[in-house]
């Protein structure tokens, strides 16, 4: 005899609630994406989000066991709205972790709210020193690096070729101004001077009497910092004043970084320092580019990479606590263990919460910033003022 299980409808309607119940206790992680869609950063923040969302696809569209709720606000990389607009997704949408955003100056005061408001922020770009530095918090990651960083790395790189007068040019802006300290301090280090920095303000492009000034004063090396749209016509402005020819421009990779394409021969040969370059030939970073590519029908860059990690420091504390975010110091104590398989190379975070990582030389060859060797291996953020 077969015994047949049968439910009675009480039977079946307690399941119903059960299973009502459970969907009750596990509703969507609700995902504040704070980036730039319009502006000179636009493409940046474009980047980011799609390399947020392709690891995520990765991961069959949950993290931790959580679906993902997406929350946006375009920030215009302007820091005069910054506060009003991280309020929005802190108090209107009450998000559970905000990813942003690209630009210094905005992230300085969305740091400053996520610390008041104690709400998990994940940078994904902005490298101002303060947030893995004096504004450090245990709520406060970064998937990106500190502006310190590559400056750091290419004044290593500028010292060993024997470049001794050094100009620097950039956006007067965190950034800007932390990028070229980061130079100025390996670069003298080494034994080179920097005679003078010339900066405009962000995002100014009026970039004539600047290169005039470069002109008179010859120095061995410019190092520049600007990014985007911005770097897309420096580097074409420097060219065409007939600079490229006799002196080298060298940078923070951000100014060839998703760019090349715009830039066309005037950026061909140029040196620069990044935690990415395009010809990593590792499984991680293959597998990467080629999905990207697929999904997206375009080439990632260094600002997909960082948000392809965004979410996975994020992955990595949710699938710690099963997705329970309540689990605040279990998911922190995860993130800041976890070895993060990135694209770039695995990294890990530093105690201020800021990636501890390589730093490559990369040529500009064709479309592509080629990788033809490393600067400094596992460079850490100083972390000055960071007490945690
Ligand atoms: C920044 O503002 O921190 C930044 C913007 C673009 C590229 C790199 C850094």
């Amino acid at each position: 005899m077969t015994l047949k299980p049968t439910l009675t409808a009480a039977a079946l309607a307690a399941l119903v609630a059960l299973a009502g119940n459970t969907q009750a206790q596990t509703p969507p992680l609700k995902v504040g994406l704070m980036l730039p869609a319009t502006g000179t950063f636009a493409a940046l923040g474009e980047a980011i989000e799609k390399g947020f969302k392709l690891y995520v696809e990765e991961q069959g569209g949950k993290l931790g066991g959580r679906e993902i709720q997406y929350f946006k606000v375009d920030d215009e990389s302007d820091p005069s709205k910054a506060t009003d607009n991280v309020n929005k997704l802190i108090k209107r949408d009450q998000v559970d972790v905000i990813v942003g955003t690209v630009h210094s100056g905005v992230a300085l005061a969305m740091a400053r709210a996520a610390k008041e408001s104690n709400t998990l922020l994940i940078v994904p770009n902005a490298g101002a020193d303060a947030i893995t530095g004096p504004l450090c918090a245990p709520n406060i990651l970064r998937s990106s690096f500190s502006n310190w960083q590559p400056g750091y790395a290419m004044g290593v790189v500028a010292a060993q070729k024997g470049y001794k007068r050094a100009m620097t040019i950039y956006w007067n802006y965190a950034a800007g101004q932390e990028s070229a300290k980061g130079f100025k301090e390996a670069f003298e280090k080494g034994g080179g001077t920097v005679i003078k920095d010339l900066t405009l303000p962000f995002p100014n492009v009026e970039f004539q009497p600047l290169l005039t000034e470069i002109a008179a004063q010859k120095p061995d090396a410019v190092f520049a910092f600007f990014a985007g749209a911005g770097a897309a016509k420096f580097v074409k402005d420097y060219d065409a004043a007939g600079l490229k020819r006799s002196i080298p421009l060298i940078g923070s990779g951000f100014l060839t970084d998703g760019v090349l394409e715009a830039q066309g021969a005037s950026a061909q040969g140029m040196i620069t320092t990044l935690h990415y370059a395009d010809g990593i030939d590792t499984p991680r970073n293959n597998s990467f580019r080629s999905k990207y590519a697929v999904n997206y029908k375009n080439q990632p860059d260094v600002y997909a990479v960082q948000g392809f990690d965004a979410a996975q420091t994020l992955a990595a504390g949710l699938v710690a606590v099963k997705g329970d975010t309540s689990k605040r110091d279990a998911m922190i104590a995860a993130i800041r263990k976890a070895n993060i398989d990135s694209p770039r190379g695995k990294y890990t975070l530093s105690a201020a919460h800021n990636p501890v990582q390589d730093f490559y030389v990369r040529e500009v060859k064709g479309r592509e910033n080629v990788m033809t060797g490393v600067a400094v291996k596992v460079l850490a953020d100083p972390a000055r003022g960071c007490k945690m």
